[in-house]
Order: C-alpha cells, then sequence, then structure tokens
C-alpha cells in the first residue's frame, strides 16, 4: 500500500523544489588571497542552472562540502548566464577548513540565493559610497562590479576599503583595477602601515569623518567587521546622514538560510529572511551587536 508521506517526500518535482537540497557545483578556481583567506569560483554540474541562477549584489549563498557541512558566504560575482559563482572563505572552523582543503575539481553543495541583498535597483541615479572593513570586500565586489556594468544607472561610485595592515588588505588585484577606472573614487586606508606604505593610516569610520561625504542624493553600503560597522554608523551620525541612506549587511549563525529554524535571530529580525542587508533606520533598538 502506499504511504502518501513518504510518496510526497520522494516525489521527483518536491525534491527539485526542496529549499534544503543543494545544487552540485564543481569549483573551477581556487586561489589563497591572503592569511587565512581563499577565494573560490564555482560552476554549476547542471547546465540549466548554470545559465538561470541569478542573485542580487548583497545576497548570500549556504555552502556545503560532503561530510563536513555547510556555511553561509557572501557572493563576490555579479550574476550573468553562465557565470561562475565566486566567494571568498576566511578560515574559521569546521566548514571554511574544509573548503580551504579542497582544490580545482571538486564538488560542493550550493544553496540559494538567500537574503534581501542591497537595493541598487531602488537607488539607480544616487552617488553610492561603499565601505568596507577586511574580509567586508568579497561581497562588496558584488555589489561594485554590478555598479561598473550599469554605470549610466548610478552617479558618483566612491570606495573607502580599509584592513589592520598592508598585507591584509584583501583582492589587491581588484583594487588595482577600481583604483584606475575613472568611474570609481578608491580610498584605501590601513590601521597600521609597514615601511612601504605610503597611503593613509587610521580606522574606516575616522576616515569617513575625515573625508566628510555629502549625504545629498546619496546612499552608502557598508560590510566589515561588527565593530567596525558600529563605529561606521555612528560616523554617519556626527555627518548627518539620515540613517534610511546607510545600510549594513550583518553576519549571524545561520542553519537553514530561508526562515524556518530561528536560529539567525536578531530580536524580532530574522537575519536570513528579513536581511543580511539592514538600513541604518532598522538597526536602531535591534540587539544586533
Ligand atoms: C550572510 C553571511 C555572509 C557571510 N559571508 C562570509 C564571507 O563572504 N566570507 C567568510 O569567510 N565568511 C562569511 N560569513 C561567516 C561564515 O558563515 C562563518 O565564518 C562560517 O559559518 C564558519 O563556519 P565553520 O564551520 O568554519 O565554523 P564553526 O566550526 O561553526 O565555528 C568556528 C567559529 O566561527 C564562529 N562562527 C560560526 N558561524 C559564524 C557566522 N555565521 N558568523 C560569524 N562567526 C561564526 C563560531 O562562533 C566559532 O567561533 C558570512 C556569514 C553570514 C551570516
Ligand atoms: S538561518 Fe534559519 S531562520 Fe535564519
Amino acid at each position: 500500500m502506499s504511504n502518501p508521506a513518504t510518496d510526497q517526500r520522494c516525489h521527483p518535482c518536491t525534491l527539485q523544489n526542496n529549499p534544503y537540497l543543494p545544487h552540485l557545483a564543481t569549483l573551477t578556481l581556487v586561489r589563497e588571497e591572503g592569511p587565512g583567506l581563499m577565494t573560490f569560483e564555482a560552476q554549476f554540474q547542471d547546465p540549466e542552472t548554470a545559465q538561470t541562477f541569478t542573485y542580487l549584489p548583497g545576497q548570500f549563498l549556504e555552502i556545503s562540502v560532503l561530510g563536513a557541512g555547510e556555511a553561509p558566504f557572501g557572493i563576490a560575482s555579479v550574476a550573468g548566464p553562465g557565470r561562475p559563482l565566486r566567494f571568498s572563505v576566511q578560515k574559521m572552523g569546521l566548514v571554511t577548513t574544509a573548503l580551504h582543503g579542497l582544490s580545482e575539481g571538486a564538488t560542493i553543495g550550493i544553496r540559494g540565493p538567500f537574503g534581501n541583498g542591497f537595493p541598487v535597483l531602488e537607488h539607480k541615479g544616487k552617488n553610492v559610497l561603499i565601505i568596507g572593513g577586511g574580509i567586508g570586500l568579497p561581497p562588496l565586489r558584488s555589489v561594485i562590479e554590478y555598479l561598473r556594468e550599469n554605470c549610466h544607472d548610478y552617479g558618483e561610485v566612491c570606495i573607502i576599503y580599509g584592513a589592520r595592515n598592508p598585507q591584509m588588505l584583501c583582492y589587491k588585484e581588484c583594487l588595482l583595477d577600481w583604483g584606475q577606472d575613472e568611474a570609481f573614487d578608491l580610498k584605501l586606508t590601513v590601521d597600521k602601515g609597514d615601511e612601504d606604505w605610503e597611503g593613509h593610516e587610521g580606522f574606516v569610520p575616522s576616515y569617513l569623518e575625515e573625508l566628510n561625504p555629502p549625504a545629498d542624493n546619496a546612499v552608502a553600503y557598508t560590510v566589515g567587521p561588527p565593530i567596525m560597522i558600529k563605529f561606521v554608523l555612528q560616523a554617519f551620525d556626527k555627518l548627518g546622514w539620515p540613517r534610511n541612506q546607510v545600510f549594513a549587511s550583518l553576519e549571524a549563525k545561520m542553519k537553514c538560510g530561508f526562515g524556518k529554524c530561528g536560529r539567525c535571530n536578531v530580536g524580532p529580525k530574522l537575519v536570513c529572511l528579513d536581511g543580511p542587508v539592514f538600513s541604518a533606520e532598522e538597526l536602531q533598538g535591534l540587539p544586533w551587536i
């Protein structure tokens, strides 16, 4: 006799639409990016998924390694049919260490895209200020390259990026490229320079205050360590930016990635579903740090 529960679970259409089921993908690039940081590119093994998978800058993926588990990572690439997905991974624990042990040609699982992403579509016509700290740059690369591809829809783009020291600035070839592109005004800073560093020294929030960018017709997107985000938001307050013009991407421990398990809650909000991008206005009063 048939069992409706089992039949339902095993029906191929149900499996296809199962948000817990990862798409298989092959790593096409594995590159050391900096101390403890690796960059990966992956192509879906199913040709139809490779052509149709799309996402917004600021969304994230749940990446799985067989036998190790699954973890969320911001997308560093721009969507386009057949384009590889890029993400960068800082070695932390079980899953990130397993990812660091993989080579080109290895198979991984990918679920997503999840989260809201930065509201780039709503912000057409605006000047965009991008503020990154440390390994916050990879997810911002998705925004920056998106803005480059759609530059006619946006005003001026300024990128402020900082790291603890020059060795910890990641995506160095991108920084070189963006620094030479007239579409961008790139400002770099390090907490402490070395003998070769001739650029700015100081924390990202202080540099932001120093640069004092105008709020008129502008929005700001920031990704970085929580402590940097906290002080960046305070700097914007001091500079008189309205809080609904400033957007930050948060990190939280996650499981499902799409609002079912409750693991990622910050007060009444779920980072995976309501975020990871929140306006400074929304963050007011939330216990996010
Ligand atoms: C939306 C989002 C985007 C992210 N994007 C990136 C990215 O682009 N690159 C990147 O390297 N990391 C990113 N992270 C953080 C990444 O998900 C964690 O580093 C990862 O889950 C750790 O997994 P693990 O199994 O290696 O560590 P575990 O073995 O689970 O834990 C090791 C250590 O990491 C801490 N940890 C676990 N999960 C998180 C988490 N979600 N955030 C912060 N600390 C955590 C634990 O408290 C513990 O101290 C992102 C997280 C979120 C929520
Ligand atoms: S990770 Fe499950 S609800 Fe957010």
